[in-house]
């Protein structure tokens, strides 16, 4: 039988926040699309996502970094009418500093957090106002906000999850689709051990359980939240970074160049 809120597409799905995701929302009822790399933890996930909650579970396998995997989850999106909720989660860390660091593994960071994220989620957004109904979640980072203190290239993968997101939200929000991006601190995950590096050096009051992170996340989700910050107690430090942010608006795009650079003719 279908599920009354119909079906979760999670990617990046066997483990971390994605697999936590899977977790909550079968909890809550969804049944799940699962896609990752690893089919075998998908399949274990799934199995026991059915016996615990009685909820339908799939898997698909997919390489987000190639794209006809990446057309394959399209395909999946575009075809299966019971999906009604799109958690946008796969993504890759850093794997050291970017002084140093491999330009091809700077490539998959992009092809995977960037390519396939921004390509999924665009469809999904396209296909979701034409059934007039589903969500998005995209999992940004906070690094979003604070890219000078943070590896480049995988602090602008999340910028651009975080700015994709905002515009997303407000082109769809009077077609029925909701958008939310979470940005998530330290979170503790397989992240850093994939990359040969550990979560274990940093201090544990700035690291968070995925448990509380997707919790939280949901919670924001319920309330309608654009821009979900799990660790931000006082949402007004946010909403005056925006505010400061649509001061400059009027100031972005004029004929004449701004005083200061002494060119007045
Ligand atoms: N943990 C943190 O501190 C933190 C903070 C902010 C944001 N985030 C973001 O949260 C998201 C989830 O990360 P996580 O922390 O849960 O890390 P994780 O435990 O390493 O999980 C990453 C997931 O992405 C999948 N994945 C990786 N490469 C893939 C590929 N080429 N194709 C398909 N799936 C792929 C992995 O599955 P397979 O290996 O089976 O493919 C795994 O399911 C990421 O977007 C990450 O940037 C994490």
């Amino acid at each position: 039988m279908t599920s009354s809120l119909g079906t979760a597409l999670v990617t990046g799905a066997s483990s971390g926040i994605g697999a936590t995701y899977a977790d909550r929302l079968a909890r809550r009822g969804y049944d799940l699309v699962l896609v990752a790399r690893d089919a075998a933890r998908l399949g274990q996930l799934a199995e026991n996502l059915k016996s615990t909650y009685g909820v339908d579970a799939d898997i698909l396998r997919a390489d987000l970094s190639e794209r006809a995997d990446v057309l394959k989850v399209e395909n999946r999106l575009r075809t299966d009418e019971t999906i009604t909720l799109f958690v946008n989660n796969a993504g890759i860390g850093p794997n050291g500093p970017l002084l140093t660091a491999d330009p091809d593994y700077l490539d998959r960071i992009v092809d995977i957090n960037v390519g396939a994220a921004n390509r999924l989620a665009v469809v999904a957004a396209r296909i979701f106002a034409e059934r007039n109904k589903g969500a998005i979640v995209n999992i940004a980072s906070a690094v979003a906000l604070a890219a000078p203190f943070f590896h480049g290239t995988y602090a602008a993968s999340k910028a651009f999850v975080l700015a994709l997101t905002e515009s997303l939200a407000a082109d769809f929000k009077d077609k029925g689709v909701q958008v939310q991006a979470v940005l998530p601190g330290y979170t503790r995950t397989e992240i850093f051990d994939r990359v040969g590096g550990s979560m274990d050096n940093l201090d544990p009051e700035a690291v968070m359980d995925a448990g509380d992170l997707v919790d939280a996340a949901l919670a924001g989700f319920d309330q309608g939240e654009v821009v979900t910050m799990p660790s931000l107690s006082d949402y007004s430090l946010y909403e005056a970074f925006i505010a400061a942010r649509n001061a400059l608006r009027p100031n972005l795009s004029l004929r004449k160049p701004a005083v200061r650079y002494g060119l007045e003719r």
